[in-house]
């Protein structure tokens, strides 16, 4: 939630700041703004709405030269998104800009504070009170802004990510952390501060991770790094293992797009060098002992939204082949309903961003607990994994639009390894399907790529429901998970009704849901592998067609028993049961993509939402 970019060096501040709110628009855009220091004055523009509001603000009013600046790319909690509430935020000598991402939890007593010593605060929002904060501390710290930050941020409750500047130190941007990210770029006679490295990534991929607690002062030559009482802090350098072209459309129109068609190259990715010749998994990263992996009693995956649903694919896949109990759970309730756990739980926390909050606080909670967690994470050094015990990386590359597509498929695939790792590691000897799951892993790219044929049919069948005002989503066994993942799909871009259930459950309630002519998108099992499920599944289609819903149904490539109770029929390939929803999820998202650009919506920024939830 919320981009943030900070520069100082020798190019115009202004040009690569909104080049970097630019790529980090997808974490919010409910308004945009940069403050640039120029012979010791401050200049701020900011403007609600989307980051071409504000460009088009700078090109009626434009800002003086500069080679320090700020900017920002707003998700809204506090104050409603308008001109006042965006930032940057300014104290009441407008020498001051703060910038912010996340929330400080103690903001309506610091604003009392503030309000009694007189100030009159401009906007709606608990970054405003930093700012003149900030103000009173600096005289107090030999105007110094990184000691003012450091006493200021011991105040704050909650989490956050400030990046400030002050109109007498031209050539100095502060950052500090807490709960939210914040990457420092260096470069050569220039740095960088950034939510993520995305921003700066066309200018240099030395990256530094900021840890928890930590407050950076940025000069053109110098990164000075200290925790919250002003100690030198131990920090993490590493290189950016993809380039800016990563980043970009690549000739498609949507990033969205894009990503759907990279899902062959990203699963190959996460594949790589883990399928050992000799039919044995090789996990590098994953640094759980043998010991302790033996020790393991019960796992529990935590996760939120797209996430939380590849988590149902791995409790399947978990328990199906180690025969571990296992439990999934929303990462926002996990900690509150005060969870079972000790030193023989292990907690898989799976995340795209790995600074999701509430998943972030779940690890917290687990390891405070004594259980062990491990990450499943798309982001090199992010929070999550920084404080796990293991990571599993997937390597989906950049996911920029706000809707998962590759992340999902490759945490499945994550997930997947993971079991069939444990259960190398726990089984006497590999089942006949854990073979066969290894040998058609090695394939499954290739499957993936052989789906996204069907787009074209995909997209035309989208045309025949845009006006839909509902559409159900029924599976069972993993084909659950797929059906909410895609109502999920449809919700967050198309803004239409619609809703996932196991297929067993309709009778139970939803059912009544169903008339004529609604439009229920079944995930078919494989008739070759689930027998008895695909019998159950028929039973269901036959019930939502007997009450008038039109069925669209996504069935595996030689499967005729269904034919005279379909609709539509979506072919998917031959799979195992348990990689079923890497190839059957792809036809969903084509389908939720086309109609939400039927509807003219922004596919790659839907509505109300951010990528990275970095609050609770
Ligand atoms: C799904 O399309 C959304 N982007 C959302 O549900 C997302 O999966 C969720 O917020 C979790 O994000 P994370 O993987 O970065 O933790």
């Amino acid at each position: 939630m919320c981009g943030i970019v900070g520069y100082v060096g020798n190019k115009q501040a202004l040009t690569v700041v909104v080049d970097g709110l630019r790529r980090l628009e997808y974490r919010g855009y409910d308004s945009a703004g940069v403050a640039v220091v120029q012979d010791h004055k401050l200049e701020v523009r900011k403007k609600a709405g989307k980051l071409v509001n504000l460009e088009t603000l700078l090109g009626t009013d434009p800002l003086p030269n500069s080679t320090t600046g700020i900017g920002h790319t707003r998700w809204a909690t506090h104050g409603i998104p308008n001109d006042a509430n965006a930032h940057p935020h300014t104290d009441v000598s407008n020498e001051i800009a703060v910038i912010h991402n996340g929330i400080i939890e103690n903001f309506s007593e610091l604003r009392a504070e503030l309000q009694l010593a007189g100030v009159k605060l401009s906007s709606d929002t608990d970054t405003e009170v930093v700012a003149h904060l900030l103000n009173f501390e600096y005289p107090k710290s030999n105007n110094d802004l990184a000691e003012s930050m450091r006493k200021v941020v011991r105040r704050l409750r909650g989490a956050f990510t400030l990046v400030a500047v002050h109109a007498q130190q031209p050539d100095v941007v502060v950052g500090a952390r807490r709960n939210s990210p914040l990457v420092v770029g260096r470069g050569v006679g220039e740095n960088f501060l950034a939510s993520d490295v995305s921003a700066f990534i066309s200018h240099t991929k030395n990256a530094i991770e900021l840890g928890q607690d930590q407050v950076v002062e940025l000069r053109h030559d110098k990164i000075t790094i200290t925790d919250f009482d002003g100690k030198p802090a131990v920090t993490k350098e590493y290189v950016v293992d993809w380039d800016a072209k990563a980043a970009e459309k690549g000739g498609f129109d949507l990033f969205m797009l894009k990503e759907i068609f990279e899902q062959p190259k990203a699963v190959a990715e996460t594949l790589v060098g883990r399928l050992g010749e000799d039919g044995k998994l090789i996990l590098e990263e994953m640094t759980l002992s043998i010991g302790q992996i033996a020790n393991i009693e019960k796992i529990v995956f935590v996760a939120c939204g797209t996430a939380f649903h590849s988590g149902m694919i791995g409790k399947y896949a978990m328990e199906r082949w180690t025969r571990i109990p296992c439990e999934v759970e929303l990462a926002s309730e996990f900690r509150y309903r005060d969870p079972i756990l000790n030193n023989r739980t292990l907690v898989v926390a799976i995340s795209q961003s790995g600074e999701t909050m509430d998943t972030l606080m779940a690890i917290r909670h687990a390891k405070s607990q004594g259980a062990k967690v491990l990450a499943i994470c798309n982001t090199q050094g992010a929070t999550i994994p920084r404080e796990s015990d293991a990571v599993l990386y997937t390597r989906g590359g950049p996911e920029i639009a706000v809707a998962s597509t590759k992340a999902f498929l490759t945490q499945v695939v994550a997930v997947e390894l993971l079991s069939l790792y444990f259960a190398e590691l726990r089984l006497d000897k590999p089942t006949a399907e854990i073979k066969q799951v290894m040998n058609e892993l090695a394939n499954i790219s290739h499957q993936i790529d052989v789906v996204l044929d069907t787009t074209d049919a995909v997209n035309e069948l989208a045309k025949k429901y845009v006006n839909a005002q509902s559409v159900l989503f029924i599976g069972r066994h993993v084909g659950f998970p797929v059906a909410l993942e895609g109502a999920l799909k449809l919700k967050e871009l198309a803004y239409m009704h619609a809703e996932g259930f196991a297929a067993g459950e309709l009778k139970h309630g939803p059912i009544a849901l169903i008339e004529d002519g609604i439009p229920v998108v079944v995930i078919v099992p494989s008739l070759r592998e689930e027998k008895e499920l695909h019998e159950k599944v028929v039973s269901n289609i036959q019930e939502v067609r007997a009450r008038g819903a039109k069925t669209i149904l996504i069935v595996e490539e030689g499967d005729d028993s269904i034919l005279d109770f379909a609709d539509h029929i979506i072919r998917i390939p031959q799979t195992s049961s348990l990689l079923q929803p890497l190839v059957a999820t792809v036809p969903l998202q084509v389908f939720s993509c086309a109609l939400a650009t039927l509807k003219g919506h922004d596919v790659d920024q839907p509505r109300n939402l951010a990528k990275s939830v970095t609050v609770e």
